[in-house]
């Protein structure tokens, strides 16, 4: 699906890999093996967003996201490689002693921002302030947006939709489970489903917004892409279902039956969930279809494996 160019920085197709744990198979789509620092669902989104910074010659990319921001750490290496500047506007606090992300994000080389949780409400408008002002130094900068979501970033979950076709193990799926933020990743399913005339169910477990709130950000991407490019597509709304209640310990926290199953999961599987979103959206997977005896929808592990370094004393705690 051609919409827009892209840079190649993530090693495709991941891994659609047959899983067995519990007494049930699925199968797990491993986009947590899209590269390594630059790992998880959001590489994808920034080969097309820096692609278009790139062309438009920016010296800065700014984007933003909590202290440990899967999002803001790809970035932050992904911008530094094709030598753009990156500025990071975080929710949260500069440390001595950076752990998971924010290390990353500081052997990137990238500068920061640190905003409260008040602050960090419009960090949108102060992200544009910024750009304002950097561009009058004549330092060009180019904003992109929470989680990368965009008509521009979420192509790179539209085109995901073509990767999945092509793994011929879509047959009985009846959908995708995957856990959402700022929304883009499902958008870009939808989006891409719709245009493939593919009837698959995205499962959205939001971990920051509420229901209504996540709803009306996907629908604003869904019609801001028409927009940016000028195109109708017959999205089925239905195709969407928001599954709410798996964060309730707050985006920044993770409850212990979570940390025990992110445990358990690792131990059986060898493969490592993260504490934000996808050991969120696996507890969700876990409750809501591994209860079948042939769960029938894709887990998509969306990445974010850094963050479990942020939060090894409660992991240390659980092993206790
Ligand atoms: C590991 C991981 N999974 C899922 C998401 C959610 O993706 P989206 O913001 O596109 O909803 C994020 C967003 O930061 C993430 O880091």
């Amino acid at each position: 699906m051609n919409f827009a160019k892209k840079l190649n920085l993530a090693f495709l197709p991941t891994p659609m890999q047959n899983v067995e744990y519990g007494g049930r198979k699925f199968l797990i789509k491993r986009d947590d093996l899209t590269e390594f620092t630059m790992s998880g669902n959001k590489i994808r989104k920034l080969e097309y967003l820096l692609y278009e910074a790139k062309k438009k010659k920016a010296e800065y990319v700014f984007t933003c996201g909590a202290e440990q921001s899967n999002h803001s750490r790809a970035t932050a290496i992904a911008a530094v490689k094709i030598g753009i500047k990156p500025r990071l506007f975080l929710w949260g606090q500069n440390r001595i002693h950076p752990e998971g992300n924010l290390f990353l994000d500081k052997l990137a080389g990238a500068e920061f921002e640190f905003l409260n949780v008040n602050q960090y409400k419009s960090v949108a408008a102060l992200m544009e302030k910024r750009k304002e002002q950097f561009d009058k130094k004549g330092k060009k900068a180019i904003v992109i947006p929470e989680g990368g979501s965009n008509p521009v970033g979420v192509l790179g979950y539209v085109n995901f939709v073509d990767e999945l076709l092509r793994h011929n193990q879509l047959g009985k799926a009846k959908g995708i489970l995957t856990a959402a933020g700022s929304g883009g990743t499902a958008a870009g399913m939808l989006i891409g489903s719709a245009l493939r005339k593919l009837d698959l169910k995205i499962f959205a477990v939001t971990v920051f917004y509420g229901k209504r709130q996540l709803e009306e950000k996907i629908f604003k991407i869904l019609d801001d892409f028409q927009r940016r490019f000028k195109t109708k597509i017959n999205v089925n709304l239905n195709n969407l279902e928001i599954i709410e209640g798996y964060s309730m310990e707050g985006y920044k926290n993770i409850a212990k039956e979570k940390l025990e199953v992110i445990l358990d999961f690792y131990r059986n599987s060898g493969i490592l969930l993260d504490p934000a979103y996808t050991g969120k959206a696996f507890f969700a997977f876990k409750d809501l279809f591994l209860k079948e005896k042939n769960p029938n929808v894709i887990f998509l592990h969306s990445g974010g494996a850094f963050g479990v370094f942020a939060k090894a004393k409660q992991f240390l705690k659980v092993l206790s």
